[in-house]
């Protein structure tokens, strides 16, 4: 942690920070990864989205968020204006997760390698420099927040690597139960309010 933590320091641009953790060879999930999954999206954008970290889909392509809950992001994000490949700051988002390698056959990520690859997510909050914060799904919550239970976090604003940011469940649980849809809506309504400054 403490290598990484200088590293990502020493990171100045985003372009930096993206080396920097593909030569990083101390995190165990990098020797089991076809790609180092960086981020996608608008480095402008007002909103940085965090995830957990790539599935199959995202560790062959080298992109997060391009699997099946990626495309279902993509369709929530747009019933709120939101779409990550908009140039308009307004409009776009930037997406990232905790962790940049597919752990084995999508296991959960263990908190020594949440701890161990924090200091990059920390670094690239810091360089993206977004207005709100969203953390989808526990891991997320353990990165950011330091604590679980996303159930009970979710929908209620909190502060993240000093700024607000909305814990909300993971689209990865909404395939699983679709019953929960309509708690992400109720989420991503207050995401609008935000951004429109209405709350
Ligand atoms: N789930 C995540 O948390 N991140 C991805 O990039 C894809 C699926």
């Amino acid at each position: 942690v403490t290598l990484a933590r200088q590293v990502a320091a020493k990171a100045a641009t985003l372009e930096a920070l993206r080396e920097a953790i593909e030569d990083y060879d101390l995190c165990p999930l990098k020797q089991g990864a076809r790609n180092t999954v960086f981020a996608d999206g608008n480095p402008k954008a007002r909103v940085m989205l965090i995830g957990e970290a790539p599935g199959r889909d995202e560790d062959l392509q080298g992109k997060p968020f391009v699997g099946r809950a990626g495309q279902l992001l993509d369709r929530m994000l747009a019933a709120i204006g939101l779409d990550r490949g908009s140039p308009d700051p307004a409009r776009a988002v930037y997406i990232a997760n905790v962790l940049p390698w597919r752990p084995p056959v999508n296991r959960d990520p263990e908190p020594a390698e949440i701890a161990q690859m924090l200091p990059f997510l920390a670094r690239h909050v810091e360089l993206v420099d977004p207005d709100l914060i969203v953390l989808m799904g526990n891991t997320a919550c353990a990165a950011a927040l330091g604590t679980r239970g996303i159930t009970r976090l979710r929908g209620s604003w909190t502060e993240a690597f000093g700024r607000p940011a909305l814990p909300t469940l993971h689209p990865a649980n909404l395939l699983r139960a679709p019953a929960n849809k309509r708690l992400v809506w109720a989420d991503l309504l207050s995401l609008r309010a935000r951004l429109e400054g209405r709350a």
